[in-house]
């Protein structure tokens, strides 16, 4: 009989309890998940009913405008594109002639221009120029709109901007309370919208005092158990779960977010527990924007996350946060330390040092939970970040795949988005695949297509779907189809798989 010691005791339990929280961890693999996209980060081509009681809601933050003068017929301009003065002389509208809102009531704004100063009048003159750097009520410009969107536009100091005849000074000194919005005018410009936002910060900021009520409602209703009951009985044995910076200070999170997405992410923890779902905690949304993208929080569309060091330090703070907060869930399946961040804009270098300081953030809470890299989208190489994940315990490469968004993709027929799915991505997805590399996630992908809408049939659907439920289920971790719900039906997987065009 062999004798086992006290100690000897101690060693083995530990060593059998770990090897069942690995088993729990990897019970997931291969992932056939969901992600709950549109739940805790807004992104409103998902859900633009959201944003339907915003007073002014075609004019949120980041939305850019055209001004013409109805005099000159010409278009506002930030000479150089900022750092100087307005002038009101361009025939045509591009970089330096957008503004971009940045919104402080349905009303009022500062104005951005494109090498990111702000609009305010001159110290020595009433002349308009683009030189503030970080804006308050010298830069609050109040837009009057009339009905066909001519507006005039009230400075900070009371009066109203004007154009004069010789076009290169734009002023703020006219007095006149009243216009009959005619082509004499000189107060008066053609408002024409350009891009619009619809993210976290545009819903919240749109709201207002609102706000808190509107994201609570949406939280507690746009997926509820029910949800997570259905996922399990539809064979799905996870979900990937977009989340903002803010969550991390919630209940109290800087302005104009609100708290409470927090306690959301813990009742999904609760529910993919009770249903046997893993949970991927994916940071959709990192301070600063890492792509400009709505769905990453941007005010504006300005890309600034990892630029400093401090900004990289917040970022894993954040990070530690969710891990300290999740690392004893049995639902804890991976956290992903960044969703999406944009090449050239994000530098390998800055990636690489947050991806490590991510990994290490999670690893002082948990050796076994997962810890995903999304790849850089954008001009970067797939295989840029696989030296870096092969040395780090359970690391995972998400890629992200879907035929849409080019010219190229928005011209192939069906056949040929089948073939591309069958040859190109899968060629793509053995590239990242590398003997003795990180396990590969796809972490992003759907079953619309590129020109699909207008001419493909159901069984079209079910063919392409098919193709890449096939190739996607290769991947040595995964896959995760975005989304469970979407007012878009094909990029929805409930309503996919619902009406028969999915079955796994
Ligand atoms: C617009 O006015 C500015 C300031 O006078 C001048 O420097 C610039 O050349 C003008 N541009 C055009 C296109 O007339
Ligand atoms: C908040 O909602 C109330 C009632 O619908 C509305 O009267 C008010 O204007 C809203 N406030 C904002 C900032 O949207
Ligand atoms: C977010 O970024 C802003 C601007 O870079 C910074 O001032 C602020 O401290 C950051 N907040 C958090 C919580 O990371
Ligand atoms: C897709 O693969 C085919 C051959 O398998 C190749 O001819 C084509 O150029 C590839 N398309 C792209 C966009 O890489």
């Amino acid at each position: 009989m062999v004798r086992i010691s006290h100690s000897h005791w101690l060693y083995l339990i530990i060593i059998i309890s770990s090897c069942l929280v690995t088993l729990s961890s990897s019970a997931y693999l291969p992932v056939k998940a969901v992600n709950l996209g549109g739940w805790l980060v807004t992104e409103g081509w998902m859900t633009p009913s959201l944003f339907n009681n915003i007073p002014n809601k075609d004019m949120l933050d980041g939305t850019q405008l055209h001004l013409k003068s109805v005099t000159l017929n010409m278009y506002l301009s930030a000479e150089g594109g900022g750092d100087s003065i307005i002038v009101a002389n361009r025939t045509s509208a591009s970089d330096w002639e957008t503004f971009k809102l940045w919104r402080v009531n349905e009303r009022t704004f500062y104005l951005r221009v494109s090498m990111g100063q702000f609009v305010r009048i001159s110290t020595r003159s009433s002349r308009l120029v683009a030189k503030a750097t970080n804006p308050s009520t010298t830069e609050a410009f109040v837009i009057v709109r009339n009905s066909n969107n001519r507006v005039r536009i009230r400075a900070p100091n009371g009066l109203f901007v004007q154009v004069s005849t010789t076009a290169d000074a734009v002023t703020a000194d006219y007095a006149e309370e009243n216009t009959n919005w005619g082509d004499n005018d000189p107060s008066v410009f053609q408002m024409e919208l350009g891009r619009q936002f619809q993210g976290e910060f545009q819903l919240t900021n749109g709201y207002g005092s609102n706000a808190t009520s509107v994201l609570r409602n949406h939280w507690s209703t746009y997926i509820t158990e029910d949800d997570f009951r259905s996922m399990a009985n539809d064979k799905l044995n996870a979900v990937r779960i977009p989340v903002g910076w803010w969550i991390a200070s919630d209940p109290n999170p800087p302005k104009p977010f609100v708290g409470g997405s927090l306690q959301t992410l813990d009742n999904a923890f609760t529910w993919a527990e009770k249903y046997n779902l893993g949970v991927i905690v994916d940071l959709h949304a990192a301070n600063g924007s890492q792509n400009g993208n709505e769905n990453s929080g941007t005010r504006d569309g300005s890309k600034e996350w990892g630029t400093t060091d401090e900004n990289i330090d917040q970022t894993v703070a954040v990070i530690d946060f969710l891990a300290s907060r999740y690392a004893q869930r049995s639902g804890l399946l991976a956290i992903e330390l960044i969703n999406e961040p944009l090449a050239p804009g994000v530098t390998l270098d800055s990636l690489k040092k947050y991806y490590q300081a991510g990994y290490n953030a999670v690893r002082k809470y948990t050796p076994n939970a997962y810890v995903i890299m999304s790849n850089r989208l954008g001009p970067a190489d797939s295989t840029e970040l696989l030296q870096l994940a092969s040395n780090l315990d359970k690391s995972v490469i998400d890629v992200h795949y879907y035929n849409l968004y080019t010219d190229m993709f928005s011209r192939m027929t069906v056949q040929q988005h089948i073939d591309f799915v069958n040859n190109n991505r899968s060629r793509d997805l053995n590239t990242v695949m590398v003997a003795n590399g990180p396990p590969v996630f796809v972490g992003e992908w759907s079953a619309e297509c590129g020109g699909c809408e207008n001419k493909a049939t159901k069984e079209d659907y079910q063919r392409f779907a098919q193709a890449e439920l096939n190739v996607y289920g290769g991947a040595t971790f995964g896959w995760s189809y975005w989304a469970w719900k979407n007012v878009n039906d094909h990029w929805s997987l409930k309503w996919m798989i619902d009406n028969g065009y999915i079955s796994l």
